[in-house]
């Protein structure tokens, strides 16, 4: 199986221990699952690699634009991680579920002036600045307030981490960040620490998503280090925190390899080390924000299947009762997933296009699966590794509920999300 929190009984698919289609049975589908104990587990997994790669004060942040709801704030904060937040509704959602606001970072490329306004009121730890107008706006409302707030100033490296181009973030093009290479970025930092309502603590940067390639963060760091260390030099001014975003790939199908992250933390720690030996510059504190990397593999979607089509000499289909509403990755981004039956295995298998609901021909979930040939009506279909950016990206198209996010747990399953009833799609309609 794809990850060992999936299993089969018999032909029967479990997942964190639990039968699948005794939970399609009892609270319907679409409906997507999550495993807490894996959720925590990739928490631990970071937090102790970065006790020992990177020292004490170091933190992980959690990127809750991969899956946010109360109940993830709420095993965050007891995990002890920072969260990243990117919307005046993410930072409500996590004050709401009474997630410390000074262990938040806040993030965007576009901040209105209510977010900045919000931010600052409900005391947000700090802000990731993304560019000049963002600055001004922010010292002006830290003053009015009458606070300094800390401040990250979000750096393009110029680093191609060779993922897709939806989540390329780094190069020198980016919308995200000051560039290195242009030089707008030493003008931003000099800028930012003249500004009274501010208190520069470092830089930060986030190369791009789903990242597997091995040196993309130690560059990252030669890069970063590097510039730090000229800040240092020209305006005599020394950064203390560098926030190296995140990015960690998942593995989503049985045939790519697994990424051994506690051994890649170690090697970046390492060519930190390096770097600042090399430039004498002091150790900053280390942050990261992975999101992807804390839950994807905790997730799966359950689907009934609608109906099955075969048109001879052409392809065959299994229509679902969700589709691109809940899981729009594969419309987006053509990403691949891996599939199974929930109660079928073995026997004669066939290769069918895994389709949605919506009325479009790219609501495809995932194209040329290999299912059971008897594959039918009433059956369940099981989408793995679908904990990051499926719920969190889920849409309303053609005005289909959102699903149920249920929690599995070693005793047994709650509701963290409950699904959208046929009201809930009218409750803003005047
Ligand atoms: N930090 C920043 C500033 C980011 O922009 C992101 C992701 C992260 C951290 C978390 O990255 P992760 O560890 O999850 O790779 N919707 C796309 C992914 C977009 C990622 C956006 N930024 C997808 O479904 O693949």
């Amino acid at each position: 199986m794809l990850s060992d929190n999936i299993g089969r009984e018999g032909s029967r698919l479990t997942f964190a221990g639990h039968d699948v289609t005794a939970l399609a049975e009892t609270y319907g589908t679409p409906l997507y699952l999550m495993d807490e104990g894996r959720i925590r587990r990739n928490c631990r997994m970071y937090l102790q690699a970065f006790r020992s790669s990177f020292g004490g004060d170091s933190l992980p942040l959690y990127a809750s634009k991969a899956a946010s709801f109360k109940q993830m704030y709420r095993i965050m904060a007891q995990e002890g991680m920072g969260v990243d937040t990117v919307s005046s509704g993410e930072i409500f959602t996590a004050l709401s579920a009474g997630f410390p606001p000074e262990r938040m970072v806040f993030h965007g490329n576009a901040k209105t002036d209510s977010d900045i306004r919000y931010a600052v009121s409900v005391g947000v730890g700090v802000f990731v600045v993304d560019n000049e107008e963002e600055l001004l706006a922010l010292n002006r409302e830290a003053g009015q307030q009458g606070i300094k707030q800390k401040v990250l100033l979000r750096i393009t490296p110029g680093i191609d981490p060779h993922t897709y181009d939806a989540v390329n973030t780094g190069m020198v093009d980016s919308k995200f960040g000051v560039a290195v290479e242009t030089g707008q970025a030493k003008a931003f930092v000099a800028q930012a620490i003249g500004l009274e309502n501010l208190l520069v603590r470092g830089v930060h940067c986030h190369v791009g998503s789903q990242v597997f390639e091995e040196d993309v963060f130690q560059r990252t760091v030669d890069i970063m280090v590097r510039f730090m260390a000229q800040i240092r030099d020209e305006l005599g001014y020394t950064l203390r925190e560098l926030n190296l975003g995140g990015g960690y790939g998942t593995r989503y199908l049985e045939s790519e390899k697994e990424q051994d992250i506690p051994a890649r933390i170690a090697e970046v720690a390492q060519r930190l080390r390096e770097q600042c030996e090399k430039h004498a510059f002091p150790l900053p504190r280390v942050l990261m924000e992975p999101g992807r990397s804390i839950v994807a593999d905790a997730g799966m979607t359950l689907y009934t299947v609608s109906s099955v089509k075969r048109i001879p000499g052409y392809k065959s289909y299994v229509a679902v009762d969700g589709g691109m509403t809940d899981n729009p990755r594969y419309a987006l981004y053509g990403s691949r997933y891996t599939v199974y039956h929930a109660e079928k295995d073995g026997g004669t298998e066939a290769v069918f296009d895994l389709v949605g609901r919506c009325c479009e021909s790219g609501d495809i979930i995932q194209p040329e699966v290999h299912l059971p040939e008897n594959t039918c009506r009433g059956d369940h279909i099981a989408v793995c590794t679908t904990g990051a950016y499926n719920y969190s990206m889920a849409s309303n198209y053609n005005r289909i509920p959102r699903p149920p996010v249920l929690m599995l747990t070693g005793e047994g399953e709650y509701l963290a999300v409950k699904r959208e009833s046929l009201e809930d799609l009218c409750a803003f309609d005047l």
